[in-house]
């Protein structure tokens, strides 16, 4: 293409996650002219691919599972024999995650974003090539996402030594499952094999599970996963895996030093995190510069080093969430419209889709402490809700920080029944600066679980009317 010729797209999103493809709708929807690269033979990216989706489809699927094999009882309902259809239940994830990619391709045609198929690679800073095609446009977005952190010693064959990708497939339930990492990943997808009947044993370098999430829900979730069956060995460290011919031999030492121990499993899922993923795409060729940790950097609006080029999404700094990726795909989209996008980070509410679930936002009792900032907690118990008992679940808790002085929510804490819907109410309190009493005086249904963040609001004065 020569110096002079106009850009072929108005703007180039390079990956179709949830940041890239949502970034390209609302760049469409603005009126310019968008092109998205994705080197998968499917849209979506890890999300809707090897994440999210097919994850939460195999979470429901097995917690289905559960509830017929073991509480349906409770309710009086009594199945002779419960069976289960491992291939079945894979077959129907797939269904799901074939539902959600080509929805993402109808959303393209009907948008007229065009789908180059291929890996992006940067020429230059004004030029990719595709497939062997070059592509020039008025501005870039790098939504590249992120790839699985590996072990040393620790080699993945996806088959007995797995990441989530792994473990998403796998053919049979493993009579013991070893989770090397006691984060989002590990026991989300730890739980769907021990609803299926997997001996489940969490190794974690930390001595706490979840190091993110306020220390008081996840020293109540470790609690309620040890009930349910899982194992735990924290302030541990795998140095070796070593294949044999039935499964693996783990050796696992203590995280501070000391004897070395053997511990034998079916599969090994290493989930220890997930790093930036710029392979292959040509970061040196643009200029563009990267972080100590390999992720794009970037200002607070998307712009990197580079003119005319962005990064979203997990391949810059901040929670590795869907949600965030789409939301900064939409705010860049808006800006190069013109318009004011913007991403509030002080409201990403995130979720772990283990039962019962577990849901925050804002800032952690611990954050609140480390800033020096003098707040009040307001907790209430699902199990003194109405609902919750009528629906046998009530294990768990709601807990609201709020500003010692003004009563502003600072943070907000559930473990429990639907934690994931129920947080939004508290993600918007905090949008809009409400306060604890604000909550606290809004009429929630009854019977609601929701009640229980209404209770939680009002025992931040003491003021909670059913315990
Ligand atoms: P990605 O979704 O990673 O997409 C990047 C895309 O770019 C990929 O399709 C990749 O093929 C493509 N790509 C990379 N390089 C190139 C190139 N050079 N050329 C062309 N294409 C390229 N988050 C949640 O919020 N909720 C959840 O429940 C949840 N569950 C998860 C479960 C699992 C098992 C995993 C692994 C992750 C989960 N996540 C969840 C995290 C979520 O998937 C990510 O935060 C999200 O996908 C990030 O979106 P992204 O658009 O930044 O990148
Ligand atoms: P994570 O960061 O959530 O947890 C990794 C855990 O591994 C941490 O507890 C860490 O201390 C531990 N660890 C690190 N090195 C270790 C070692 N050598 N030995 C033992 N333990 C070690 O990472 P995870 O679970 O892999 O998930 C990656 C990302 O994917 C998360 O950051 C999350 O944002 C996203 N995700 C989100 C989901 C959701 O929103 N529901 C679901 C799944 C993933």
């Amino acid at each position: 293409m020569s110096e002079t010729s106009a850009p072929n797209f108005d703007v180039i999103v390079i990956g179709s996650g949830p940041g890239g493809y949502v970034c390209a709708i609302r760049a469409a929807q603005l009126g310019l002219k968008v092109a998205c690269v994705e080197k998968r033979e499917t849209l979506g990216g890890t999300c809707l691919n090897i994440g999210c989706i097919p994850s939460k489809a195999l979470l429901q699927s097995s917690e289905n599972f559960h509830q017929a094999a073991h509480s349906l009882k409770d309710h009086g309902i009594l199945i002779a024999e419960v069976g289960l259809d491992l291939k079945r239940m894979q077959a129907r994830k797939g269904e799901v995650v074939a539902a959600n990619t080509k929805g993402v391709e109808f959303l393209f045609k009907k948008n007229k974003v065009t789908w180059l198929k291929g890996a992006a690679k940067f020429n230059s800073a004004t030029e990719i090539d595709v497939a062997g095609s070059a592509y020039t446009a008025k501005s870039f977005i790098i939504a590249t996402g992120s790839d699985s952190v590996p072990l040393k010693g620790v080699e993945v064959d996806e088959k007995r030594i797995v990441t989530s990708t792994g473990a998403l497939e796998l053919e049979a339930v493993p009579k013991h499952l070893v989770v090397i990492g006691a984060g989002v990943i590990g026991l989300e997808l730890g739980s769907v094999w021990r609803r299926l009947g997997a001996e489940v044993t969490v190794i974690e370098f930390l001595d706490r599970i979840t190091p993110t999430l306020d220390t008081e829900v996840a020293t109540a979730f470790q609690k309620v996963l040890a009930k349910q069956g899982f194992k735990f060995k924290l302030g541990a460290k795998v140095t070796a895996a070593k294949l044999g011919d039935a499964g693996v031999t783990l050796t696992v030492e203590p995280a501070k030093g000391g004897a070395a121990e053997t511990i034998e499993a079916d599969v090994v899922l290493l989930a220890i995190g997930r790093y930036a993923y710029t392979a292959g795409l040509g970061l040196d060729a643009a200029g563009v510069e990267t972080d100590e940790r390999g992720r794009v950097k970037t200002d607070a609006h998307f712009a990197t080093n580079i003119p005319n080029i962005y990064a979203i999404g997990d391949v810059i700094t901040g929670p590795m969430l869907a949600h965030k990726a789409e939301d900064e795909g939409v705010a860049i989209a808006e800006r190069l419209a013109d318009q004011a996008g913007h991403v509030n980070y002080g409201a990403i509410p995130s979720v772990v889709y283990t039962w019962p679930e577990v849901a925050s936002v804002g800032a952690t009792e611990e954050e609140l402490k480390a800033a020096g900032t003098e707040y009040s907690v307001g907790r209430f118990p699902f199990l003194a809700n109405g609902r919750a008992r009528a629906m046998g679940d009530t294990d768990g808790f709601v807990k609201i920080l709020a500003d010692k002085t003004t009563d502003r929510l600072l943070g907000a804490h559930i473990i429990g029944p639907d934690a994931g819907t129920l947080i939004a109410e508290l993600t918007t309190a905090i949008e809009f600066g409400a306060s604890a009493e604000d909550v606290g005086r809004i009429c929630h249904a009854h019977p609601t679980l929701s009640e229980v963040v209404k209770e939680a609001a009002l025992a931040v004065e003491g003021r909670a009317l059913h315990i």
